[in-house]
């Protein structure tokens, strides 16, 4: 073929629509590529500031300087329940039960522990429980020796849909970091304790 004057003029415009078109594509997959992992990056950076949140986790802050029955910090409470302070509460099973709550395994062994507070407003049968109610299971294991602790106590006189109860549950009797549950509002045991009366499961009056 022979290049003339306008087939060279020809050659260059497509030579220049191709070169433009194909820099135009290149800074296109460039804009996609670019956010994308950015926001990537940024979400990786919030899941490492992020500690995994679970159902056993509080959801509100425990109220301090309460000065109730019942002490709230960790190793505090757990020498507490070691020295068995609250069997000094009046309102006591005089046996174990078997439990109904799935706490460890159905049918253990409990027995169950209620401050004055707690078993007035059960007796009035208010709606609500006064702050500084406590109440303390013990759970034993098959052959009835003691594996743990249960406990609600309120530390507000408002319910706030479980925020006002304080829960912890431990499970072992020498080691105060076996603990399942500890802190306000944890979803896990309010969410089953909701039927009962202001959270309150255990049969009350007692059968024993
Ligand atoms: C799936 C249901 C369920 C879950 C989850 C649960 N509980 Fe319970 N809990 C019960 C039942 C039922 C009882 C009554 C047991 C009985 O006396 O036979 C009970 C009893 C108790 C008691 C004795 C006072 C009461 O309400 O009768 C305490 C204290 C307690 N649970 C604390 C907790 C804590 C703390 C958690 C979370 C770590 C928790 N529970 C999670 C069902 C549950």
């Amino acid at each position: 073929m022979k290049i003339n004057v306008k087939n060279k003029f020809y050659l260059a415009l497509c030579l220049a629509i191709s070169f433009y078109s194909c820099k135009q594509e290149k800074n296109e997959s460039e804009k996609e590529k670019t956010p994308a992992s950015t926001v990537q990056k940024v979400e990786e950076k919030e899941m490492e500031k992020k500690p995994k949140t679970s159902i056993w986790d509080p959801t509100a802050e425990t109220p301090e300087g309460l000065n109730l029955d019942i002490p709230l910090s960790k190793n505090e409470l757990f020498a507490y329940l070691k020295e068995g302070k609250y069997r000094d509460f009046e309102t006591q099973e005089k046996e174990l039960h078997p439990s109904l709550g799935p706490h460890q395994k159905l049918n253990l062994p409990v027995k169950v522990f209620i401050n004055d507070v707690l078993a007035k407003s059960l007796d009035d049968k208010n709606a609500e429980h006064p702050k500084g109610s406590v109440i303390v299971k013990e759970m034993y294991d098959e052959n009835e020796s003691p594996m743990g602790w249960a406990v609600m106590v309120k530390t507000s006189d408002k319910t706030d849909g479980g925020k006002g109860w304080f829960w912890y549950e431990v499970t072992s009797n020498d080691n105060p970091d076996d603990i399942a549950a500890m802190g306000n509002g944890v979803v896990g045991c309010y969410s089953c304790h909701g039927i009962g009366r202001d959270m309150v499961r255990t049969e009350y009056p007692f059968k024993n």
